[in-house]
């Protein structure tokens, strides 16, 4: 057992290598004033007020010996996860400003994961945009409302890699590359926290859930993550390492058995990584209610175990369950624990109180609300998001964009006037009537002009048909169709796994009867997942990915559907053919017979390769050039590839670069993103793309788990997509 914890200390110890980028957000370093206050604070403070720094609740205060205001007044709450409101948040921040013996603030924490009233695309929605500075900027918006709200701190982002589909929650995550998903994940930390975490314009980042929540076995909510150390390192920690490097100031531990440790009561993960490679410095928080669940972990034998476990790990506030508060201050009074350890977490959170400036002030002004929430400038930026967040997944004929001559259109599907459908899971601080249908925006494009022959079909995931012969008269009586069905906001999200990808319900039948009628068609996909639409990629001539694309989505659709904007997202995760062939993702390794590792029923290639999308125009690679092909380490790499649009009308573009490490200590994945950019291009135009590939971008964990580029020959690839581009070589030395 101790040769076993030895080891796997010396393999975290190598997470940090000698070169390591340095903690870089200066925001980050300690400041001198503030920590004498909280020496002071700290010696004034009872153990219980401490342990009570440590505890956070949710308004019902379900769980808690007395009313929440008593439990305020005695300090024995730091926090609250779900109070959105202003009056209600300045009401209890009075008690506990005024009242409690300390008048330490409450710290309000809410789950702002895409927006808060003004709703964007859901996140993987919005990472298929791959703009890091829109996503910049939606996360700035998302923390103005928020904090006129009384909302200090959001739990996003979410940056769990995620090659596992049915796992409803990878709609709350940036897909399955951990090089994308690590230049998000400190976009959304930049754009939530800003330089100031106290301006009105930022609130704290928490960054979940680390670590390997997003690898459950089975797709199945809060399972067993089986990740190896290396797999953990290469993939899944990156996007945690680059959140803490862009100064997030807090972390959530997560739900899952990482190889036999829950993260929640993980010390190589809290501790040794977290604190001592990373230096992070801010606090942990627990998932809800999982410190307690280390007992069902079997892992502790009661919840006093299971709270000395998780605040020994690094967990420093509880949320939900009491472990903390009711068993702490008594075992140190015992001495039976070390009240060091509470001292260090206590000082964490009180540091981020302190950054907030929420000693200086507590309350919030319910005017600030009036001139942000909704705002049009807000609304704006979300029709623009949810815009760039569509993937055009086929458009045969140019079917796709509709003219604006069009006199009728059947639209069709459960979808078609959904409102929640918009917003997906996660906008618990939305209001669904600010939504605006599919429905409501295609009538605000096409205005009198053109009549909507609207009909359902069917339910989103009802057995009645009933609908479908008033859909296929629809259907004939129009010169087009639209079809809106895919995945309502139910279908994904936190607890709701899926064993199946298809269509929910008679969807699909819906589908093929409409395509019978013969009309021209295009689907208008809702989901939050890779969906298994084979027949319609075979069948229908025009599919538009459009997610669930936030307030503005019915108006941002039809921008789309009447080409006044050019669809160019690119999916960030991989579509499969079937269920049968997860886990599947690009950057797989190739295996010693890569011919025969495969089906006997069904290609091994998947539906959708990650990176792809299509556009209205066409735009073509040409000239690859790799100008330093023989370069040593440390060094860097310099590739160009020219790209024309040779369409008819102006579009962006994410150009994508990809390498291979050809033979190395470990074997290496089949390609890896290594780097992109998303262009803009009239028609006729060409842009040289120049990627400098620094050869520290090539480090992986090899034989001895160590961070090291080796020397070697390299593939590259400048594409469209993982599936495509123009390739070249390099070799490092
Ligand atoms: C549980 C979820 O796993 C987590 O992501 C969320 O932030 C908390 N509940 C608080 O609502």
């Amino acid at each position: 057992m101790k040769v076993r914890s030895l080891l796997c200390l010396g393999v975290f110890l190598a997470f940090c290598p000698a070169d390591a980028e340095p903690f870089a957000n200066a925001g980050n370093e300690l400041d001198p004033v503030i920590e004498a206050k909280i020496d002071a604070l700290l010696k004034r403070m009872t153990l219980e007020e401490k342990a009570g720094q440590m505890s956070q609740t949710g308004k019902s205060g379900k769980q808690l010996p007395g009313s929440v205001e008593d439990e305020i007044r005695k300090g024995r709450l730091s926090s609250f996860y779900d109070v959105a409101d202003v009056e209600q948040r300045n009401a209890l921040q009075k008690i506990a400003v005024e009242e409690s013996r300390l008048g330490i603030p409450l710290m309000f924490g809410f789950d702002v994961i895409h927006g808060q009233r003004t709703v964007f695309p859901v996140p993987l929605g919005e990472a298929a945009s791959w703009d890091l500075e829109l996503m910049e900027k939606t996360a700035r918006v998302a923390a103005t409302e928020a904090r006129a709200l009384g909302i200090d701190w959001t739990f996003s982002p979410m940056v769990d890699i995620c090659r596992e589909p049915r796992w409803g929650r990878i709609v709350e995550g940036a897909g399955e590359d951990p090089y994308l998903g690590s230049l998000i994940a400190r976009a959304k930390v930049r754009g939530y926290q800003g330089n100031d975490l106290s301006a009105p314009d930022a609130m704290a980042a928490c960054v979940k859930h680390f670590a390997a929540y997003g690898a459950p076995e089975g797709g199945r909510e809060y399972n067993t993550a089986e990740v190896s150390l290396r797999t953990l390192r290469d993939i899944y920690l990156p996007p945690f390492k680059a959140a803490v490097a862009a100064g997030a100031v807090t972390l959530m531990s997560g739900y899952d058995d990482l190889d036999g440790v829950p993260a929640t009561g993980n010390k190589q993960l809290l501790t040794d990584l977290l604190r001592q490679e990373w230096g992070f410095n801010g606090f942990v928080v627990s998932d809800w209610a999982s410190v307690e669940q280390l007992v069902d972990h079997g892992i502790a034998r009661d919840k006093a175990a299971a709270g000395v476990l998780a605040v020994t790990a690094g967990v420093d506030m509880e949320m939900v369950s009491r472990t903390y508060i009711e068993n702490l201050p008594r075992l140190i009074r015992e001495g039976k624990f070390s009240q060091e350890i509470l001292d260090t977490a206590v000082r964490r959170i009180l540091r981020v109180k302190y950054r907030l400036g929420l000693f200086d002030h507590p309350y919030t002004d319910p005017k600030l609300q009036e001139k942000v929430i909704l705002s049009a400038e807000h609304r704006q930026i979300a029709r623009q998001a949810a815009c760039e967040s569509m993937v055009l997944l086929k458009n045969e004929g140019n079917l796709l964009p509709l003219a604006r001559t069009v006199k009728s259109i059947a639209l069709i599907g459960p979808l078609a006037g959904h409102r929640k459908v918009m917003l997906g899971t996660w906008s618990t601080g939305a209001h669904a009537e600010d939504a605006i249908t599919l429905l409501e925006g295609l009538k605000n494009a096409v205005g009198n002009g053109c009549k909507i022959n609207l009909a359902n079909g069917c339910d989103v995931d009802g057995t009645s048909t009933n609908g479908f012969a008033a859909a296929i008269d629809a259907a004939k009586n129009s010169e087009v169709v639209l079809l809106a069905v895919g995945e309502s906001e139910k279908f994904n999200g936190e607890s709701h796994s899926r064993a199946s990808l298809d269509l929910p319900g008679r969807q699909h039948e819906l589908l093929k009867a409409i395509q019978q009628t013969g009309k021209p068609m295009a689907v208008v996909l809702f989901a939050g997942r890779p969906l298994t639409i084979n027949w319609a990629m075979e069948n229908v001539p025009a599919i538009l990915l459009a997610w669930h694309p936030g307030v503005e989505g019915g108006n941002a659709i039809s921008d789309v559907l009447f080409g006044d904007y050019n669809p160019a997202g690119k999916i960030t995760v991989t579509f499969p053919r079937a269920v049968g062939q997860i886990p599947i993702y690009y950057n797989r390794k190739n295996t010693g017979r890569p011919e025969l590792a495969k089906y006997i029923d069904l290609p091994t290639t998947p539906l959708l390769p990650f990176g792809f999308g299509l556009s209205y125009t066409t735009f073509k690679y040409s000239n690859l050039k790799i100008e330093n092909p023989e370069v040593t380490i440390p060094g860097m790499v310099k590739i160009s590839a020219e790209v024309a649009n040779t369409g008819a009308v102006a579009g962006h573009e994410v150009v994508q670069l990809y390498v291979r490490d050809v033979a190395a200590s470990v074997t290496r994945p089949i390609k890896e993103l290594k780097g992109f950019e998303r262009i803009y291009l009239r028609p006729g135009e060409t842009k040289t793309v120049t990627f400098n590939l620094p050869t520290s971008d090539l480090k992986f964990c090899d034989i001895n788990l160590e961070e090291q580029v080796e020397p070697g020959d390299f593939k590259v690839w400048v594409g469209p997509n993982s599936a495509e581009g123009l390739a070249g070589r390099f070799e490092l030395f």
